[in-house]
This record gives structure tokens, C-alpha cells and sequence, in this order.
């Protein structure tokens, strides 16, 4: 098989076999095929795609290139979740102790944020002593033991998609819902669940600007599910501004302690409810959505959900009593306001602004080297909708210092909001589902 014959077939519209795909993959990853190869023929993918069982035998090749997670020590089925990433997203904090709570065994591998803000290891270890280094075995005795462990991706899990996800973002090839599809559930797969529940976000804070692609994403996440036996289903939901009013470690901690205790804010929780009833419904928890919801609803609001999570807090080595005195998390020393330049009402917040402000703060990192501050971030006081007079607060910036810079932040913070006189018409937070 020559690497130039499937380039060109591809070029030309036609479909790869499972032996064309997996010589590609293994070819790529043990450095047999050159990146200016990969890099055409995944150039012609982007303009002639490919089918679902391309698709679904690209996933499986990624997944069998590195370490495949054996999670059958774990009692019942695992169903993991998934989000394709948005500002101030802090559900797998709510998510993991909630369906816990109704049965669902979750033992997640999550990563650090690379961008805006941490990602949920760096969001965990902002609660002081907590550990996400568990050997294999503490791991599965934790999960098997409280029904929820939580710990850093280690190992060499699927290194053809790294390799080829690198290639892709500097040969202007991301953007392609197959390579996207292959390249998410790649991951997920090897990662050892039984089932898959994906948050496809769209809007402007978010990798798909419009719903139609959000839906294509999710129709081909799903597809890959059912081809390679992995019961899959996905909520597109918008990410026109950010989810919840927190955004950086600490505070999005905070705002998740208050989501258990059934006190968060409106949009997360019912995020939460939706992706969490498709998660106990894919794990056989209860028969419909409707029925998982009320199960959900009676966790919160009984602290089973919240004792889940201080379990979980003590059993990774992390300080239980912040669940109860969330001031105990980790506090900035400044707390500057960003203010309303006019009055009226919110028209349009941008979030990916809002996110790049928090990170400019020290909430996340620019390069993987960097330090992430846990202390610090942005608690927005407005969203779409609200009315605002000039010169109240809409956001207070959780900071290192009251100074310039923290000053020429607020200014940026200030502007990622739109104000006008009308109320804007308003989109809903979950806008399909994709089973
Ligand atoms: N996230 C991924 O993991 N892969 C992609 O291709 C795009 C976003």
C-alpha cells in the first residue's frame, strides 16, 4: 500500500478502507508517513469527508494506538460525559456526585485547561489538598467504594490523535466534523467507557458557531457510538455567553458547591439535569428521562448529591469543610469592578472575551508550562437579558493585585458586553437532542 494512492483517492472522493485507515494511523504514529502526507490527505478530508463507517474505523484505529483503559474492574455500567468545551463550564463538578448519587459508577480521566480557564483537574485541585494521582487500583476501589473518582489522563492514551490533532491545527484542518468526531470519541473510547453523553456547545463562545454544525458534530459522535458499540447520545446547548456566573478555579468550585446544595444558578442547573438524566438513563438507572429527572431532582434537594461530593472531596485527600465553608477555597487578594458604560439591557455578551479576561487574570494557561492562580477570576453579575444603569458593576474581577493591568482587564471585561435599549429575544440554553 502506497501512502500517495490513498492520499489521491481520498482527493478524488472516494472511501477508505478499514486496512487503507489503520496503515495510515499506524503508519503516521510510528513516524513511517511523513506530516506533509498527513497533512494532504487530511486536506482532502476536509473537502471530500467521509462516510460514517470511515469515520467510525478512523475512531477505532486513534484508539487502539496507545493505551486502552480496561475499566471492568468497576462495578456496572460506566457512562462518561463529555463536553466540547465552553467558558465557566464546571459540569463534571455537578455532574459527577449527582449521577453518582442515583447509582452510576463515574470513574472520569479529565485534563487541564489549556486556554480561558483550568480544566476540571486544575478546578479540583483548587480545593486544598486535593489529589488527582491515584494509581489504577485506588482508583478502581474508590469507584467501586463511593461511585466516583475523578483523576488526571496519564499514560499514552490515544498518541495517533495528538500527533494528528498538532498537525491539523497548523495545516488549517481542525474544522472538519469527521476529524473532530474521530478525534473526541477516539478518546473517550480508549478511555474505557460503556457509554457516552456529549455537551455539544455552539455559539460564540464556543468551537461550533452555529447550531446546524453543532448537530452535524453531534449526529457523527453519535453514529461512531452506535457503529462501534458504545451507546452515545448528545445535547447541543448554546454558548452564546458564559454558563453559570463563574469563571476561574476557586469561584467556579464555589458556584458548584452551591449547584448541589440546589442554590446555583437557573441556566447550570438545568444543564446539569439534562445531560445527568441522559447519563442515568444510558446507565440503566431508570427507564426514561422523565424519571431520571425526578431521581436527580429528589438527590439535590435531599444532600444526597452534596454528601456525594464531600465523599469524594476526602477520599482524593482533599479539605471536606470547604463544602460546607466555601471560604476556605483559595480568595484573591483584589476584588475590582468592571461597571456598565450605559444603561439598558444586556444584548450580547462575548464569552470567549470573558474568558481570555479571566485568563489574563491567572485562571488559565497560555502555554502548559504556566502556573494557573486558583484564587483568581471573574464573578459576572449580569447575563442576556438583564437590565443594567450605567455605572452598576457587571462583573467583580477576583484578582492578584488592583492595579493597570487588572484595570485594562476590567476595560476588556467591560466591552465583551453589548448594552442596547430593547430586551434582546432570548435563545434557549438546550437547543436538541441526538440520540
Ligand atoms: N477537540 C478534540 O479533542 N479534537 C478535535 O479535533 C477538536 C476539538
Amino acid at each position: 500500500m502506497r501512502t500517495v494512492d490513498l492520499i489521491h483517492k481520498k482527493r478524488n472522493g472516494g472511501q477508505l478502507t478499514r486496512g487503507e485507515l489503520s496503515f495510515l494511523v499506524d503508519g503516521y504514529s510510528r513516524g513511517e508517513i511523513p506530516d506533509y502526507q498527513m497533512s494532504a490527505w487530511a486536506m482532502a478530508v476536509y473537502f471530500q469527508g467521509m462516510n460514517a463507517r470511515e469515520t467510525a474505523e478512523l475512531t477505532l484505529a486513534m484508539a487502539r494506538s496507545g493505551d486502552q483503559v480496561d475499566l471492568s474492574p468497576i462495578h456496572g455500567i460506566k457512562v462518561d460525559k463529555h463536553s466540547t468545551g465552553g467558558v465557566g463550564d464546571k459540569t463534571t463538578l455537578i455532574i459527577g456526585p449527582l449521577v453518582a448519587a442515583c447509582g452510576i459508577p463515574v470513574a472520569k480521566m479529565s485534563g487541564r485547561g489549556l486556554g480561558h480557564t483550568g480544566g476540571t483537574i486544575d478546578k479540583l485541585e483548587a480545593i486544598p489538598g486535593f489529589r488527582t494521582e491515584l494509581t489504577q487500583e485506588q482508583f478502581f476501589e474508590q469507584v467501586n467504594g463511593i461511585g466516583l473518582a475523578v483523576i488526571g489522563q496519564s499514560g499514552n492514551i490515544t498518541p495517533a490523535d495528538k500527533k494528528l490533532y498538532a498537525l491539523r491545527d497548523v495545516t488549517a484542518t481542525v474544522e472538519s466534523i469527521p476529524l473532530i468526531a474521530s478525534s473526541v470519541m477516539s478518546k473517550k473510547i480508549a478511555a474505557g467507557a460503556d457509554a457516552i453523553v456529549l455537551d455539544v456547545k455552539t455559539g460564540s463562545g464556543a468551537f461550533m458557531k452555529t447550531a446546524a454544525d453543532a448537530e452535524a458534530l453531534a449526529k457523527a459522535m453519535v453514529d461512531i457510538g452506535a457503529e462501534v458499540g458504545r451507546q452515545t447520545s448528545a445535547i447541543i446547548s448554546d454558548m452564546d455567553q458564559p454558563l453559570g456566573y463563574a469563571i476561574g478555579n476557586a469561584l467556579e468550585v464555589r458556584e458548584a458547591i452551591a449547584t448541589l446544595r440546589g442554590e446555583g444558578p437557573s441556566d447550570l442547573t438545568e444543564l446539569c439535569l439534562a445531560l445527568s438524566a441522559q447519563m442515568v438513563v444510558l446507565g440503566g438507572q431508570a427507564p426514561d428521562l422523565k424519571t431520571a429527572e425526578a431521581m436527580l431532582r429528589d438527590r439535590l434537594a435531599s444532600g444526597a448529591a452534596l454528601d456525594k461530593f464531600r465523599a469524594f472531596v476526602a477520599a482524593q485527600g482533599g479539605d471536606p469543610s470547604v463544602v460546607d465553608d466555601p471560604d476556605r477555597l483559595p480568595q484573591a487578594p483584589a476584588i475590582v469592578e468592571a461597571t456598565a458604560g450605559r444603561s439598558g439591557y444586556v444584548q450580547r455578551i462575548n464569552a470567549e472575551e470573558l474568558g481570555l479576561a479571566a485568563m489574563l487574570l491567572g485562571a488559565g494557561r497560555e502555554t502548559k508550562d504556566d502556573q494557573i492562580d486558583y484564587a483568581v477570576g471573574l464573578m459576572i453579575s449580569r447575563k442576556v437579558g438583564d437590565r443594567v444603569e450605567e455605572g452598576d458593576p457587571i462583573a467583580w474581577l477576583h484578582a492578584g493585585a488592583d492595579d493597570e493591568k487588572t484595570r485594562q482587564v476590567a476595560e476588556r471585561t467591560r466591552n465583551a458586553y453589548t448594552i442596547g435599549n430593547a430586551a434582546p429575544d432570548m435563545q434557549p440554553l438546550l437547543l436538541s437532542v441526538v440520540t
